[in-house]
């Protein structure tokens, strides 16, 4: 990776992501229900659903496994975690994202477990010992049992919930945190939990993906300002998920398809949250080219999950966001699926010419967080996809560096000069 210094700033956030529930491992909220209640039928789906993946004999054993689909002790981060924190300070980051799991910490509707608030004590004062700078992300995806039961993000009424939630985590964690996500990518939740039925709650209703699309706008909006109203350092943000749109021949239908198209992804949201926004968090994973009104793309590089892979193309979605909404950006998700650990070097050079050439171009990018830290548990995939740049071994959950990881930690030594 031909890397010049002086295009990052000195102080850029250089590190990785993971989310609660995908790595802590024994989580009981309303994702654990779902999973223990459809193992079975997910693993019978398997064959139909990835038989036509080039790796499918790799995966095959274990996607048409129950087990698969159930967290379980997933990467055992809640107990693993300094030696997780002490393997990314060895890689030279300095900024690691992680989520605070609700369920644990008001494991009952207003009654606070203290233990588990200590546990994200030590897990920030950790990261702080080794020079690894928090990004809290509040709502990842799960929420309490007794939160989704009474109807979760489908019912404004229940926003105070999650506010009375946030504020308690900042008054307990506070001091030791700047940067804070309220939502990770608000329309990928509602679209897959609400409208796709493919998450919990399983519900088949545009109607209600919208509604709950548009209260988790009003639910970032107001836990933003509560937030700053606590004080005035930190520095909040939704993680926006945005995939870049552009047309694959010069028709002006495919050329208006791809702008509408980009333009519904990223601004229906974005315009609506902006002004409760200190920086932009970005969450950038592929492209789509469009041809009409159609997606028809190259394929040419795919991961391990049929994602095709085009991570140059990150430098067009960060000068957009960049030119649009004029606020600096932080790459909070960014990565692939590749158990042999093939391609995931490739990817990493890719991006940073990306991040180099937005920089050029003006872009006051500030941080770059790959996904994900360590293998996790792949939401309705299971545990086959394998994300991380430090490989788990489920059955001993031993860690191994993989090769693009110590790549990546070269890399960032060097342009930190450390
Ligand atoms: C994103 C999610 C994250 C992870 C990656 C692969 O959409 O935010 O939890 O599953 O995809």
């Amino acid at each position: 990776m031909a890397i010049r210094q002086s295009e990052f700033p000195h102080d850029f956030l250089w590190g990785a992501s993971t989310s609660a529930h995908q790595v802590e491992g024994n989580t009981h909220n309303q994702w654990t229900v779902w999973e223990l209640e459809h193992a079975k039928s997910l693993a019978a789906q398997a064959e139909y659903h990835y038989k036509d993946l080039d790796n499918w004999d790799d995966i095959k054993a274990q996607a048409k496994n129950p087990d698969n689909y159930v967290s379980g002790s997933a990467s055992d981060h809640y107990a693993r975690y300094k030696e997780d924190i002490e393997l990314a300070h060895s890689l030279h980051m300095n900024a690691l994202r992680f989520s605070v799991e609700w369920s644990r910490i008001e494991p009952n509707m207003g009654s606070w477990d203290s233990q588990a608030i200590a546990h994200y004590r030590e897990y920030v004062s950790k990261l702080k010992k080794q020079g690894i700078e928090p990004v809290l992300t509040l709502f990842h995806f799960t929420v309490p049992v007794w939160f989704s039961e009474m109807g979760g993000f489908e019912k404004r009424s229940n926003s105070k919930y999650f506010i009375r939630f946030a504020e308690k985590i900042l008054t307990e964690l506070g001091g030791d945190i700047r940067y804070v996500i309220t939502i990770n990518e608000p329309e990928v939740y509602a679209f897959e939990s609400y409208h796709l039925g493919h998450w919990p709650p399983g519900a088949q209703s545009k109607r209600a993906a919208l509604t709950v699309l548009r209260n988790l706008i009003s639910v970032h909006n107001q836990t933003a300002k509560m937030i700053h109203s606590l004080h005035s350092r930190y520095k909040v943000s939704i993680a926006k998920n945005s995939n870049y749109f552009y047309p694959g021949d010069d028709a002006v239908l495919s050329v208006k398809s791809a702008q509408a198209m980009q333009y519904g992804q990223d601004d229906y949201v974005l315009k609506r949250v902006v002004k409760q926004c200190d920086f932009l968090a970005v969450n950038y994973y592929f492209s789509h080219r469009v041809y009409g009104y159609r997606t028809h793309n190259p394929n040419e590089h795919v991961s391990d999950m049929g994602w095709d892979m085009a991570p140059a193309d990150l430098e067009f979605v960060l000068e957009r966001l960049s030119r649009k909404y004029k606020l600096p950006i932080i790459i909070t998700e960014n990565g692939c699926a590749d158990s042999s650990d093939a391609k995931r070097q490739w990817w990493l050079k890719e991006t940073f010419g990306a991040m180099q050439r937005a920089l050029k171009q003006g872009v006051e990018l500030q941080g770059y967080l790959h996904w994900s830290l360590l293998d996790n548990f792949e939401w309705d995939k299971g545990k086959w996809p394998r994300f991380g740049l430090l490989a788990v071994d489920y059955t001993t959950q031993e860690r191994t560096v993989r090769r693009s990881a110590r790549r990546y930690g070269e890399v960032v030594k060097k342009i930190r000069r450390i």
